[in-house]
């Protein structure tokens, strides 16, 4: 009877001890943490901008998302002051620079106050993800009201969005928010359910400034005031020259 419950112990501990294990492989096999980094720079003056970003991505991070089938989408929510060239996005795509989809109507005329929301999808990675990504987008500067203020208007940018889908299950750690976007520039008609990733992003919040567009006139404004201001001068000059005194 003793050596029975003595047994019937032992197997109970065994038992704790092997799911304690099994726990622990879980938790150091199945999730690697996303080891993401981002830098952005800003290229180019006016109203015609660079945009680079350098996404560098660990190495087992890599392997893993490799063995998952794992894209990447990087999201931009372009703000109003801001706008892609669908044209010169279409020619970038055809020369393989790039691998972008617009989402939403562009219009390339309108002003800051008349323009609508768009989204740029690039898809990074297609085929294999690698260390070092490197994504140069030209971004435009929209036209905003004169302003009696100042000569330059200011637009903030946002930070891009890091969409990860993969084909098969993954390890990567952190619950990240599921997001309905296109699958890809073929299959742009098709919505898959993207995990929203955070990453480490190597660069600040960035305000871009634009020149207001009606200043062409200021030079002229001035100048004639200030030969309006002249004249009267030297005409109440001339008038109190003349008077007797
Ligand atoms: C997606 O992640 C970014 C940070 O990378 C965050 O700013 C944004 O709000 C997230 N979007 C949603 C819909 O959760």
């Amino acid at each position: 009877m003793r050596s029975y419950l003595h047994i019937n112990h032992f197997l109970t501990i065994k038992l704790i001890f092997l799911s304690l294990i099994t726990n622990c492989v879980f938790c150091e096999d199945l999730c690697t943490k996303f080891d993401v980094s981002v830098t952005q720079k800003i290229e180019n003056e006016g109203f015609h901008r660079e945009l680079k970003w350098i996404v560098e991505i660990s190495s087992n991070i890599i392997e893993k998302m490799n063995e998952a089938e794992c894209k990447i989408n990087m999201r931009l929510d372009l703000p109003y002051g801001m706008f892609v060239n669908p044209d010169e996005i279409a020619d970038l795509n055809r020369n393989k620079k790039i691998c972008g989809l617009i989402e939403g109507e562009v219009n390339i005329e309108a002003p800051l106050h008349e323009a609508t929301e768009h989204k740029i999808n690039i898809f990074i990675g297609v085929e294999n993800v690698t260390e070092k990504i490197s994504v140069d987008l030209p971004v435009h500067l929209r036209y905003q009201r004169a302003q009696i203020t100042g000569g330059f208007g200011k637009v903030q940018l946002n930070k891009p969005w890091l969409l990860v889908n993969c084909t098969k299950k993954t390890r990567i750690c952190g619950d990240a928010q599921k997001i309905p976007a296109p699958c890809s520039l073929v299959e742009h008609n098709k919505t898959c359910l993207w995990k929203n990733m955070t990453y480490q992003a190597l660069f600040e919040n960035v305000e871009v400034f634009v020149p207001i567009g009606d200043l062409d006139d200021y030079p002229l404004v001035s100048i004639v005031s200030l030969l309006l201001g002249c004249s009267g001068c030297v005409y109440i000059l001339s008038i109190l020259s003349t008077a007797p005194l």
